[in-house]
């Protein structure tokens, strides 16, 4: 990497302070802040102290000057039909309609607003109109079942829900309010009251009087509402995320505002080079963390033009996000690697078929991208391709290409470099001595983490340090949980996850959290939960579980019945991208002498490979049984 990248990022951590102080300039500020970090509490870290802000405002008002007839949302749904571009005009009439009837509804200040949609313009309305006054949003991905929405609804407490009737894939409709209703049977803090956004494809939806509000009735009654913007301080948080770890219980990941701006714009100049006026395409869901940064409010307070797509890579057919570059001169395209291996199964024409003289490069995030579908799209586009690693905890890139800052080569499998203001470290697991270079080590950042970053978890500060914090002894030092390498000429390569957290499709999942669903099938005694390798999703998780009563298995129709209620079970309450590829059932667990599953050595298995020391096992049987069971006898 040049000179040039070099000081950029020595300086961003040597001269910390006139670094973010610079990148804050990127913002609007209602109140300077007095200092740029204050960090007295390690490894807590509030940025910009002082200042007063307002994502909504960076993200639509402060764009209304020079921009107000410029596309702020287009908003494209290949499952109904509807195609409809948003001026940044609209987009803020519509967001201040959103916040008079969150305000008509008591949500005030502080109050979370926890939203449950599909991708739908509307979805991005309720995230601005919510930060707009103050409140704080928990977004839940639309696939989660009613169970996992009522863990969060009980953490986060939510004054408001916001839902539509259903969402639409594949041409199906797939049912919102339906599940919400549950989750608040299940729940218990029912919240107040729920919105609903009817877009008429649920034509079974009932209502629950004096609970549920029609949105489109009480807008008509806002749709000349002025509602300013609450500005508030810098470090107040603007929402909540949910993302899976080690334990059965998901982690509320707590954002703040001003740092989270901050970062948003900077990286907008400096990772994806995406200028003011050009069109943004990120093809995730609002569910997830690269939908809030970078399908929300990266691109708008960039003053750029985002797609909100709702609908499927292969729907109408494999050139759809092609036809949308051509359609909308996309500049900048943000996807994940699960997505290019199912393009890359179509045929290839889709790609020579539409003009893409306006897309400048891609990025790639959420999953390790193989150098077989890195070498594919690269070819295919005849564009840069970017690999970049980042977390739900981060908000934004940790390793990754900088083409803002420095052009340079990238190399196949790497996330190139640290981002500015991440002084990344690979450490011995057990030492926290850095590692040499193509030596394995955990990828850590030595505190405090920029700007951007979590500031908590939520109402959990504890929770916060002790998970991220206390993996390497009495030092204080931030663990991604994943694996890395650093070569000679400084590129990084990821290696998979430290601890039990598997990546399906690029979606984050915890295995705890699938064993705890599979456990609750009361046939199960016992179960291990591990992710294999797959061609197509980077990962499947694999269960094998033991039964109560061998009757149940006693027979291969038996056992197969056994494994569909055991998948479903799964699909209620995790939701189906818990769905494990298989369950096996054997007669024990493989387990060492203290009782501790032995789970890298049933993936080993499970994966084929060797797995590794068994000299701490109790009874080697375990193992075999594993095998057995993979080898299908
Ligand atoms: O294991 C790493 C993997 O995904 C995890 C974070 O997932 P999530 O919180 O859903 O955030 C996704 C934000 C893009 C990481 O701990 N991961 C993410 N990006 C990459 C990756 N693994 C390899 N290469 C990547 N580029």
């Amino acid at each position: 990497m040049g000179t040039k990248y070099q000081a950029f990022h020595r300086r961003s951590i040597e001269d910390r302070d006139a670094f973010w102080s610079e990148q804050a300039q990127l913002v609007d500020w209602h109140k300077p802040f007095g200092q740029v970090l204050e960090y007295n509490k390690p490894p807590f870290a509030k940025w910009f102290v002082g200042g007063e802000t307002n994502l909504c405002h960076n993200a639509v008002d402060r764009h209304l000057k020079d921009r107000a007839q410029q596309p702020a949302l287009i908003y494209i749904s290949t499952e109904t039909g509807e195609e409809k571009t948003y001026t940044y005009a609209e987009l803020h009439a519509e967001v201040q309609r959103m916040a008079a009837v969150l305000q008509s509804l008591g949500v005030g200040k502080g109050d979370r607003v926890l939203i449950y949609m599909p991708m739908i313009a509307e979805a991005v309305f309720a995230m601005l109109a919510t930060v707009r006054i103050g409140a704080i949003h928990s977004v839940v991905f639309g696939g989660f079942a009613a169970s996992s929405l009522a863990t969060r609804i009980d953490d986060a407490q939510p004054k408001v829900m916001i839902t539509a009737d259903a969402g639409m894939r594949g041409g199906k409709a797939v049912p919102y309010k339906h599940l919400v209703d549950e989750s608040l049977r299940l729940a218990q803090t029912p919240a107040a009251k729920v919105l609903i956004v009817n877009r008429g494809l649920d034509k079974a939806m009932s209502l629950v009087a004096g609970r549920d509000l029609d949105y489109a009735t009480l807008r008509a009654q806002h749709m000349d509402t002025q509602v300013p913007v609450t500005w508030v301080e810098s470090s107040h948080p603007s929402y909540i995320l949910y993302t899976s770890g080690t334990t059965g219980k998901p982690k509320g990941v707590q954002r703040d505002t001003g740092g989270y701006a901050v970062a948003l714009a900077a990286s907008m100049r400096h990772v994806y080079q995406a200028n003011p006026g050009e069109t943004y395409f990120a093809t995730s869901d609002i569910g997830w963390v690269v939908g809030h940064s970078y399908i929300v409010y990266g691109p708008l307070i960039n003053g750029m033009a985002t797609v909100v797509y709702e609908g499927t890579p292969l729907r109408p057919d494999a050139g759809i996000w092609w036809k949308i570059v051509q359609d909308y001169k996309v500049t900048v395209m943000f996807s994940a690697p699960t997505a290019i291996r199912v393009l890359k199964k179509q045929d290839p024409a889709f790609l020579r078929k539409y003009d893409l003289s306006s897309l400048r490069h891609v990025f790639l995030a959420g999953e390790p991208l193989d150098e077989t579908t890195a070498q594919w799209i690269a070819e295919a586009l005849d564009k840069p391709i970017y690999d970049h690693y980042w977390q739900t905890e981060t908000g934004w890139a940790l390793l990754t290409g900088l083409p803002g800052v420095e052009a340079h080569a990238t190399k196949f499998g790497s996330p190139s470099f640290p981002a500015y203001g991440y002084d990344v470290r690979l450490l011995h697991e057990e030492t926290a001595a850095e590692v040499a270079p193509n030596e394995k080590g955990v990828v850590a950042v030595m505190p405090p983490l920029p700007p951007g970053c979590m500031s908590t978890v939520w109402g959990q500060d504890e929770r916060f340090v002790q998970t991220y914090f206390t993996s390497f002894r009495d030092k204080l030092i931030y663990t991604t949980f994943d694996w890395g390498t650093r070569d000679e000429d400084g590129y990084y390569f990821i290696l998979g996850r430290t601890d039990d957290v598997i990546n399906v499709a690029g979606h984050r999942l915890g295995t705890r959290e699938i064993e705890e669903a599979i456990s609750a099938h009361d046939a199960i005694a016992e179960v291990a939960v591990v992710g294999v390798a797959d061609q197509l999703k980077g990962q499947m998780p694999m269960a094998f579980a033991v039964v109560k009563d061998a009757a149940r298995i006693a027979t291969p129709e038996l056992s197969a019945a056994l494994e569909k209620e055991v998948m479903a079970k799964v699909d209620s309450l995790l939701g189906a991208i818990g769905r494990p590829k298989r369950v096996h059932f054997i007669a024990q667990l493989p387990k060492t002498r203290s009782g501790k599953v032995l789970r890298r050595s049933i993936q080993a298995i499970a994966e084929g490979r060797d797995p590794g020391d068994l000299t701490t096992l109790d009874d080697p049987s375990g193992i075999q049984m594993v095998k057995a069971a993979v080898d299908g006898k």
